[in-house]
């Protein structure tokens, strides 16, 4: 049962609210979303439940850390025109569906999930033996659910996540996906495709289900793809047919790793606010210039005259961010030999990070200056997002028999 997601080029991703963000953000993830979302169906919302799991105790921030990172999130160029943008809180369906899977969820899969207990560890100063620090994984597998999300970019530390929310599904698609007369639904959905399709279909299914035959199964799929005439409820009949389970309810998404961010901080450390070395994409162009000009740098070239190893030096990781091979060969050659001054070696640097946040200052003065903007950008999306979980959990009722007799 793990077929639809290849269909469903739906991406969702989530970033808990943190307020200003920093050129770790864009460079690691923030430009990652810029060209998913022309090439994709995307959903990108605020996580301001899953602030709460951990900072339950002092949530007066969170409300302004949401409008500054979704004015960060525009001004970085993520279009509300082509991608969805919304606040987790707002889709209250997020939180129903939580509830009806954590139904289903074993206690076992949730305490071994790795952050748990890394983050408890971590987090010894704050209370996490709470429940909803607990289920925190399981709302992010609602989250993904519930958009039937067939790609979640992700970084490593939630790849976990991610696969957790794949079990979950396949637990519910099981024990769900096994309507009344399913397998008598499921030939008559096949009847529809026309005798030649409903016959192709049936070899296909052999050769998988006797055989093994991957190929087929891909055939298969894209035979049951390319059937217009199919409504969406009999296509997933026939795709948990196929593999000789029930119907998929809940597609299973696969995380889009995004590759560590190569952004370092201005000390040579990863960029991160709790270590104080960020440059927010909104800082004024004096303040960044002072921050970069006074970084430090290979700590062996104490005086102009020492010569110095860019493999050593913070500056250098920037220069593989930002620099073009010609003035990579300028600094290797420069620094070794003493030929350059390390004032020198930041200026292409500090020119290149002014230029890239010279639009996006720009850009967060004018949503800052006009605060109804962002409120309409959300107040859209989250009818947008709202209305795609609604749909979903009218099936997830129905599946569990939520109705009324
Ligand atoms: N847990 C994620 C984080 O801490 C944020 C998040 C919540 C998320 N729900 C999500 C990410 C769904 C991707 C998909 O960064
Ligand atoms: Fe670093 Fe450049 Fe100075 Fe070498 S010249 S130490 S690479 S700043």
């Amino acid at each position: 049962m793990t077929s639809v997601s290849a269909t469903h080029a739906r991406v969702l991703s989530g970033m808990r609210p943190t307020g200003r963000l920093h050129l770790g953000h864009y460079h690691g993830v923030l430009k990652n979303w810029l060209a998913l979302q022309h090439e994709y169906e995307c959903f990108f919302f605020v996580a301001d439940w899953h602030a709460l799991t951990t900072h339950y105790d002092n949530p007066t921030q969170i409300p302004e850390s949401i409008r500054e990172m979704v004015i960060d999130w525009l001004a970085a160029g993520i279009n509300p025109g082509s991608a969805t943008l919304f606040v987790q809180s707002r889709v209250p369906e997020h939180a129903e569906l939580h509830l009806l899977l954590s139904m289903i969820t074993p206690l076992g899969w949730l305490e071994r999930v790795p952050s748990y207990k890394d983050q408890q560890e971590r987090l010894k100063e704050k209370d996490l033996a709470t429940y909803g620090f607990l289920g925190y994984p399981l709302l992010q597998s609602a989250d993904i659910l519930i958009y039937k999300a067939g790609q979640v970019p992700v970084g490593e530390d939630q790849v976990a996540h991610v696969e957790l929310t794949r079990e979950i599904a396949r637990r519910f698609n099981h024990i769900y996906g096994r309507e009344l007369g399913f397998e008598e639904k499921a030939e008559e959905a096949k009847r529809k495709m026309g005798k030649k399709n409903a016959k192709l279909f049936d070899q296909l299914k052999r050769a998988y289900q006797e055989q093994g035959d991957g190929e087929a199964l891909a055939v298969a799929r894209a035979l049951l793809e390319g059937q217009a005439n199919l409504t969406v409820a009999d296509r997933e009949r026939l795709f948990g047919f196929l593999e000789g389970g029930g119907r998929v309810i809940l597609p299973e998404p696969t995380p889009l790793l995004t590759k560590a961010s190569k952004m370092p901080g201005l000390d040579g450390q990863k960029m991160s606010k709790s270590y104080g070395n960020t440059i927010a994409l909104r800082d004024e162009p004096t303040d960044v210039e002072k921050a970069l000009r006074t970084m430090p740098t290979d700590p062996a070239r104490v005086r102009r005259t020492d010569p110095g190893d860019p493999e050593k030096c913070p500056v250098w990781q920037f220069h593989l961010v930002y620099s073009n091979e010609e003035v990579r060969e300028w600094v290797q050659q420069g620094c070794r030999t003493a030929g350059i001054g390390c004032l020198d070696c930041k200026r292409p640097i500090i020119d290149a990070v002014l230029a890239e946040l010279a639009p996006m200052r720009e850009r967060v003065r004018e949503y800052t200056a006009q605060p109804e903007l962002v409120r309409n950008v959300l107040n859209d999306g989250c009818e947008r997002a709202r209305a795609v979980a609604r749909e979903t959990m009218e099936e997830v009722r129905h599946a569990m028999s939520l109705v009324m007799l």
